[in-house]
């Protein structure tokens, strides 16, 4: 069975309270119970991560090697400089889709930038919290279609 991280970057624990007028009703919660319960449909396994520290997030990308078969990672404002996180994600061997639950390109310059795009087999933005879920699908058929 293969084994999915996702990965939540700062500020991401208060969706649902947090400017809802960008990210939309759905708690941290809603969406991680929503990718596993469609982990049990799709025969994977599914752990989320969230964290306000980048040091921590380095960490848990460094603990996945050789443990997860891809990840789903939405860094929130570490997208925009943590060379630190990218590069933790240049030794994970696995698809990685980045995640945004807003356009980025539609928002404040200092947002258009990602230094995780470079390292990201592929992305979702701007589609609201069902990106996750569009990441999931994404990253099961690469699986399956790796294997
Ligand atoms: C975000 C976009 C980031 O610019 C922002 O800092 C976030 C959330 C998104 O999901 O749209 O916290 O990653």
């Amino acid at each position: 069975m293969a084994n999915i991280l996702v990965i939540h970057g700062p500020n991401l624990n208060l969706l649902g309270e947090r400017e809802q007028s960008i990210y939309g009703k759905q708690s941290l919660e809603d969406i991680n119970r929503g990718m596993v319960d469609k982990a049990v449909e799709y025969q994977v396994t599914v752990e989320c991560f969230q964290s306000n520290h980048e040091g921590d997030i380095v960490d848990r990308i460094q603990a996945a090697r050789g443990k997860f078969d891809a990840m789903i990672i939405n860094a929130a404002a570490f997208t925009h400089y943590s060379i630190a996180i990218a590069d933790a994600l240049r030794s994970f061997k696995g698809p990685i889709v980045e995640v945004h639950i807003s356009n980025i390109y539609q928002r404040e310059e200092y947002r258009h930038n990602s230094v995780i795009s470079a390292v990201a087999t592929g992305g979702i933005f701007g589609l609201g919290t069902q990106g996750y879920q569009l990441a999931l699908q994404a990253v099961v058929k690469m699986l399956k279609e790796s294997q």
